[in-house]
């Protein structure tokens, strides 16, 4: 009996120890925010590269570049549908700030770079009175793209009674510093097809209003979805300790 304790104790001990990736130095919990903020973006950038390449031990799947599922968007009578999606330029997103508020269970993210849309498009209706019906393929490029994610934070218990971090109710919103949009394949031929592209980037402000929160909704909830992964595999003493 005693023996079966301790040998449950060093299993427990040793699979626990085995959860944590070398890459990851747990923060104190018990820093004060400004602390805590400095210490955590500290660690999700030693991540960051570890988190692109994924990380097979947890079931992690690559997230440059990241797949994302159909997306459908509008500005107005222009519909936009978008299938076999990929957004490059993750791993290289500068990560500005990681906070996490352990009292009040809330938490943000500050990213900023380049990110690029690819994939294939079919389109419906009109930009400027231009009518655009079809299919090709798209690249939606965001340069110098400020990104700020806001999240909620609750512990969830695993079978083992042992509790993990989770993030909810996220919340995002972005600053493009530009936009560059690129369908082939336009009707009415190349040059129609080059004035269309043309239209589309001299009103890209107005247009990544309407057509971006589809995308970015898709992009934040796979991501946190992903980092979720990564919470359920390392317990939330080890990552944040005493
Ligand atoms: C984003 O891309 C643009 C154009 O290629 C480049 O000038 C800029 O330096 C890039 N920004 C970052 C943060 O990499």
């Amino acid at each position: 009996m005693k023996l079966e304790l301790i040998f449950c104790a060093i299993c427990v001990i040793g699979s626990r120890a085995a959860n944590l990736p070398s890459y990851i130095t747990p923060c104190s919990r018990s820093l004060a925010i400004n602390e805590l903020t400095e210490c955590v973006t500290t660690e999700a950038r030693r991540i960051q590269p570890e988190f692109a390449k994924g990380i097979p031990e947890f079931g992690l799947e690559p997230i440059d570049p990241l797949p994302l599922d159909d997306i459908v968007a509008n500005a107005g009578t222009f519909i936009i549908r978008s299938k076999n999606l990929l957004l490059k330029g993750l791993k290289k997103m500068e990560i500005r700030e990681v906070k996490f508020n352990l009292e009040k269970n809330t938490g943000s993210m500050k990213l900023f770079g380049n990110m690029t849309f690819v994939g294939d498009y079919e389109t419906d209706g009109a930009i400027v009175l231009i009518p655009i019906k079809g299919n090709g393929k798209i690249s939606v490029k965001c340069l110098d793209t400020n990104i700020l994610i806001k999240y909620k934070l609750r512990k969830i218990k695993d079978p083992n009674g042992v509790d993990h971090l989770e993030t909810y109710d996220i919340k995002q919103s972005e600053q493009y510093g530009r936009v560059v949009f690129h369908l082939t394949n336009l009707p009415g031929g190349e040059a129609i097809g080059n004035t269309i592209n043309q239209v589309m980037n001299d009103n890209w402000k107005d247009l990544i209003k309407q057509l971006g929160p589809p995308y970015t909704k898709a992009t934040a909830n796979k991501v946190h979805e992903l980092i979720n992964k990564l919470y359920s595999n390392v317990p939330f003493d080890q990552l944040f300790a005493l």
